[in-house]
Order: C-alpha cells, then sequence, then structure tokens
C-alpha cells in the first residue's frame, strides 16, 4: 500500500492509481467534468486540480499517478478559485433554461455549488441543434468541450462518428461526416447520450 497524505490525514491507497481514483477510493473527491471511468483520462476540464507538495502548480488529478509519500491538498481557497473561475467561463455561453431542465446533471450542480447559477449567459442557436436523428437530440449550446461524447464514440463503441473539431474556445463537437447525425455513421447504441 501507499503512505500519503490527503488534506492533513495519513492515508493508504492501492498502488497503480491516478490521484483521482486514489482519492475516490478514501472516500475524497474533487469536481470532475471530462471525467468517466471507462475513459482513458484527458486532462481536459482541470476542475479535479490538486496541490501536490514539491510541484510548482497543481496537477490534474485524473492525470497523474499517484506515489509513495505525495502530500496532497484537494479543496485551498487557490484551488476552489480556480475552478470557480472554470467553472466560470463555461457558464459565460451556457443557456440558463437548460438549468431547470435537469438539475441533477454534474455541471449544473457544479454551476449551483459555486454560486455561479446568474452568470449562464448562453442562448440555444439553430444551428446548434441537430434533430435528424430518430432517437437522440443534439444541443452543443449546451456542450462544455469534455469530449466525452468523442472519446466513448471511439473507445467503448469502436464508432468514429464524434469530432472534435478547431481549438480553444471555437471548439466544436460535430459528426465526423460535418453534415448531420442521420447521416453519420452512427450506430444508435446512445453511448454518448450516456456519458454525455
Ligand atoms: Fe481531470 Fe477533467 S476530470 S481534468
Amino acid at each position: 500500500m501507499l503512505q500519503v497524505i490527503i488534506n492533513g490525514q495519513p492515508t493508504q491507497c492501492e498502488p497503480g492509481q491516478t490521484i483521482l481514483s486514489g482519492l475516490r477510493s478514501v472516500g475524497a473527491d474533487v469536481p470532475t467534468l471530462c471525467d468517466d471511468p471507462r475513459l482513458a483520462p484527458i486532462g481536459a476540464c482541470r476542475l479535479c486540480v490538486v496541490e501536490v507538495d514539491g510541484q510548482a502548480r497543481p496537477v490534474a488529478a485524473c492525470t497523474t499517478p499517484l506515489v509513495q509519500g505525495m502530500v496532497i491538498q484537494t479543496h485551498t481557497l487557490a484551488l476552489e478559485e480556480c475552478r470557480r473561475t472554470l467553472l466560470r467561463l463555461l457558464a459565460q455561453n451556457y443557456p440558463a433554461k437548460a438549468l431547470g431542465h435537469d438539475p441533477l446533471s454534474p455541471f449544473h450542480r457544479l454551476i449551483c455549488a459555486y454560486g455561479l447559477e446568474h452568470e449562464l449567459n448562453g442562448d440555444s442557436h439553430a444551428a446548434l441543434v441537430d434533430d435528424s436523428h430518430p432517437c437522440i437530440h443534439v444541443d452543443m449550446s449546451q456542450c462544455i468541450s469534455c469530449f466525452r461524447c468523442v472519446r466513448i464514440c471511439h473507445e467503448v463503441a469502436g464508432q468514429d462518428v464524434w469530432r472534435a473539431w478547431n481549438r480553444g474556445d471555437r471548439t466544436e463537437i460535430r459528426p465526423a461526416n460535418q453534415t448531420n447525425l442521420r447521416d453519420s455513421d452512427c450506430v444508435s447504441c446512445s453511448a454518448c447520450v450516456d456519458t454525455c
């Protein structure tokens, strides 16, 4: 077992884990958006950042291996301010009405937990809605660029229907065929819906 210190508490964790899985294995946790235990971690959302003694900057808990002797802080003021800033950036373009439709979604719960409900300033645009598929309604005005749909389609479903176009705040997730979901190679497995 690895001996680590989490928020001042000496703790034992199984070796071979990331910091995030180690935290969760002992009942600690940090907010996450791009994490899905079925998928390889990519460290995209940065909400899971933690402070580790000896590291100059916070590290993503989902992509950083847990090692013997680590001293980890999960909720310092600086970390919480960093998370609030990241969520605030996502809130800017996110439609407020979505919050009422699904208040228990992880993103919506985080928005409320960090007191950012009134900073949801986005709108639903017709250009971001794809209703072509008989079972899957797509509204990319609610996309938070966690890439879970792209990753689960590729890694779990073995398809490559979804693709990320552009980078940074110009990132768009669209079917790889550049038309709509109905005309794509979608096999209707709904893995993307499940992770979203
Ligand atoms: Fe670690 Fe998103 S959960 S970066």
